[in-house]
């Protein structure tokens, strides 16, 4: 892989955002490729670097009701050595479609040779072993995981904490190109290489989003509410820097990775806002406007990457009822940030109010449920737990798992 390095950095805090980077080559050639250094304004990554990445990465599947044949293809898309977690909601009523991705799955490891893990969010096992561990916040009435892709992906990120897994991306379940997914997951690993901190994320900015338009494919660049999130993300920067920025063009990235040292120290909030509220709270943990809960990790810095695929982005689209919602739930999780300042809170409650998000006689907007960092969790509680199920088992045998992860 040949890309550049970000042209430009923001510092905020102890947070450097980059700016998009550009991808020149997906593939830079067998020989080419040294460390990247900072001299050279453009990089290509060398391969072995790229797979002693995937290696220590997990690739999390968030899936609920999607095609199996769209399944098939994303796992298709995924670098042999990562390891696969697939963290499904998909009804068992009236027809069991968890097994039969459960069935999908086993196939295709036995077909590439390789151990995945797969995990039901209502899997009470699972709901027991948070319950156990105190981390309570996630169950609902029923004592079961809430529903939600947010729900799923920290299910995802605790069963690659104790997989001993150092990255962790994240990928739909739902994209159509296989290439895509693949390139992304490339992407993450360039974006770990040339990152210099333990506590780094990479976000995918999509380079378009084909389209039908008067019988013809339109590439959109950016789509509305990715606007909309973008610009408000902005300017909570800008209010606190004093000049205004650009710098957030990943605001509702789905497609993103994160060192697992990172990923276990930043709170999560429910559903779609997750994405947005990563950058959120990133802000509020070490921009340096609050005092840090976590000092020493404040000491380093936290570097955030965007890199631009360059395969188009085509996935199942989603109603209007979808749409709102992804733009409702961003606007929610900036409106109650302790950062967010009154000037921002207004402009945002007069955009609910225009789009009825929410009522005229109602005041606040709703907040989005939220997760205290993964890193709380006692992990061999947790371990014990899951002890007897398929994936627990797998989890624990380490000796059969370090050699089935092992590159081929
Ligand atoms: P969009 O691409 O952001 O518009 O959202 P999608 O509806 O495509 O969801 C993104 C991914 O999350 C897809 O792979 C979905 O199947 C998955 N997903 C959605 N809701 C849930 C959920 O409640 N639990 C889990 N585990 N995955 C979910
Ligand atoms: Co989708």
């Amino acid at each position: 892989m040949r890309l550049e390095l970000p042209k430009n950095v923001e510092r905020f805090g102890a947070i450097r955002f980059g700016d998009l980077q550009k991808v020149f080559e997906l593939d830079a050639g067998p020989g080419n490729g040294s460390m990247p250094s900072a001299t050279q304004a453009i990089q290509a990554i060398p391969h072995r670097e790229l797979y002693a990445i995937f290696k220590n990465m997990a690739i999390i599947i968030p899936v609920r009701s999607e095609r199996l044949k769209l399944i098939e293809g994303v796992l298709s898309g995924v670098p042999h050595p990562c390891l696969i977690i697939v963290v499904s909601n998909s009804p068992i009523l009236p027809i069991d479609r968890f097994s039969m991705e459960q069935d999908a799955l086993n196939d295709f490891c036995n077909f590439v040779g390789k151990s995945a893990l797969i995990v039901h969010q209502k899997d009470p096992n699972i709901a027991r072993a948070f319950e156990k561990a105190g981390y309570t916040g996630i169950l609902d009435e029923q004592g079961l995981v809430y529903d939600g892709k947010a729900e799923g992906m920290l299910i995802g990120t605790m069963l690659a904490r104790l997989a001993g897994k150092k990255y962790i991306g994240f990928v739909d379940a739902d994209n159509y190109f296989p290439g895509a997914v693949e390139e992304y997951i490339r992407e993450y690993a360039a974006g770990f290489i040339i990152s210099q901190s333990k506590y780094s994320m990479v976000r995918i900015a999509w380079h378009s989003k084909p389209k039908i338009a008067e019988s013809k494919l339109f590439f959109r660049k950016w789509g509305r509410t990715t606007s909309n999130t973008n610009q408000l993300l902005n300017k909570l920067i800008a209010h606190y820097t004093g000049y205004e920025t650009e710098i957030i063009k990943t605001g509702n990235a789905g497609e993103h990775a994160l060192t697992a040292d990172l990923a276990l120290n930043i709170d999560y909030s429910a559903g779609y806002s997750i994405e947005p509220y990563h950058i959120v709270n990133i802000l509020e943990k070490f921009g340096g406007i609050l005092e840090s809960p976590l000092p020493d990790i404040m000491m380093k810095s936290i570097e955030i990457y965007q890199i631009e695929s360059r395969n188009p982005h085509l996935h199942e689209a989603g109603d209007q009822t979808h749409i709102d919602e992804m733009r409702r739930e961003a606007m929610q999780v900036i409106y109650h940030s302790p950062i967010c300042p009154d000037s921002i809170k207004r402009e945002i409650k007069t955009d609910a109010l225009k789009r009825g998000f929410i009522g005229t006689n109602k005041i606040e907007l709703d907040r989005c449920r939220n997760f205290p960092a993964l890193s709380s969790i006692d992990t061999e509680i947790f371990l014990q737990e899951i002890a007897s199920t398929p994936y627990g088992r797998l989890l624990a045998d380490r000796s059969v798992t370090r050699q089935e992860w092992r590159i081929v």
